[in-house]
């Protein structure tokens, strides 16, 4: 299973249906609808205000947009897109399955467990803050390091100043889910994919919930990423530079349910590939995640139960069932 670049290369632009292991049950409707996620400037002096009514706007924000946050996008796509346009078989040094592999490259989410496949190849790789330049960064391209070490960083500096304002958002002590959060783990993860002779048929990415704390997303120009907002979904329409940001479960839990991890997916399309850059900002692997204390009440219990984000991880295949599991066993 060298992933479905290398297939669909392999076809030399003759394939012209989906493989049966690619095409889920229930297909991908398209939709023509947009959603309207606020855009927050970094920059400006009003970020931190801003942010704060981004976050209660929707009641909690689920989702929003940065713009000039100082991330050097172009060169993050360009050293992703170089990893995925290299030969397969240096590309096939990294597979493997297991989760926790400080650099992995894969196909879909977990190939042998599943029955269906999604229509997307990854490099995952999980990241200290402390400990960057020490990171087995993949040999090529060779930019990868400095460039993914410079991202890295700046992804964690964004990721605490935010967590610092909407630690506040929660009325919280401004420096409270930076505790909870303990020794925090950036995984990235970039995502290639192919054009599909039927987006109908085959996803990009199930519907899913990020499993971290905050996720930000770079895309590219092409477009295919949904949210389900209520019962319907919404194309978020991509806007170049912009990094879109939104929570994980790891942050609903925190928050008692304040903070909302949102529903998303990926569609494909039959036109051009496309690539996309998750950077997912987390807790210690290892630190306890429930419910802040000063949340929980007589009126307002615990509505999920205690478990480490190491635990939570590998059963993340069904988001439904894996938070249904945190509630039901929350009292
Ligand atoms: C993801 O859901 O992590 C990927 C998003 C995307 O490809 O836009
Ligand atoms: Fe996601």
């Amino acid at each position: 299973m060298a992933g479905i670049k290398a297939f669909v290369d392999s076809c030399n632009g003759t394939l012209s249906s989906v493989p049966e292991r690619y095409m889920m049950p229930n297909g991908a409707a398209d939709v023509s609808r947009y959603a309207v996620l606020p855009i927050v400037d970094v920059a400006s002096e009003s970020f931190e205000r801003d942010l704060v009514d981004a976050c209660t706007k929707y009641g909690m924000f689920s989702d929003l947009q940065l713009k000039n946050h100082g991330i050097h996008t172009e060169d993050v796509m360009r050293c992703a897109l170089e990893f995925f346009n290299s030969p397969s078989e240096d590309k096939m040094r990294y597979y493997t399955e297991e989760i926790f592999t400080p650099v992995r490259y894969c196909t879909s989410m977990m190939p042998s467990k599943e029955e269906k496949l999604e229509w997307h190849d990854h490099l995952q790789m999980w990241l200290k803050e402390e400990s960057l330049g020490a990171h087995p960064w993949p040999a090529f391209p060779a930019s990868y390091r400095d460039v993914g070490s410079e991202y890295a960083r700046n992804i964690f500096k964004l990721g605490k100043r935010m967590l610092l304002v909407m630690s506040e958002g929660l009325g919280l002590r401004s420096n409270r889910l930076l505790e909870a959060f303990a020794e925090m783990v950036l995984l990235t993860r970039a995502n290639f994919y192919p054009a599909c002779p039927n987006p109908r048929q085959a996803l990009g990415m199930e519907g899913h919930t990020d499993s971290g704390g905050l996720t930000f997303v770079l895309q590219d120009g092409v477009g295919g990423l949904q949210l389900k907002q209520g019962e319907d979904w919404y194309n978020v329409k991509p806007l170049e530079g912009m990094l879109v940001v939104n929570m994980g479960d790891q942050l609903e839990v925190l928050s008692n349910g304040r903070y909302k991890s949102i529903l998303h997916r990926v569609m494909v399309n039959s036109k051009s590939s496309r690539l996309s850059v998750g950077a997912f900002l987390g807790p210690s692997l290892d630190a306890e995640i429930s419910p802040i204390p000063e949340l929980v009440s007589q009126e307002s219990p615990a509505k999920y139960r205690s478990r480490t984000y190491r635990d939570y991880m590998p059963t993340k295949l069904s988001y439904f069932d894996n938070m249904r599991q945190l509630q039901a066993t929350a009292k």
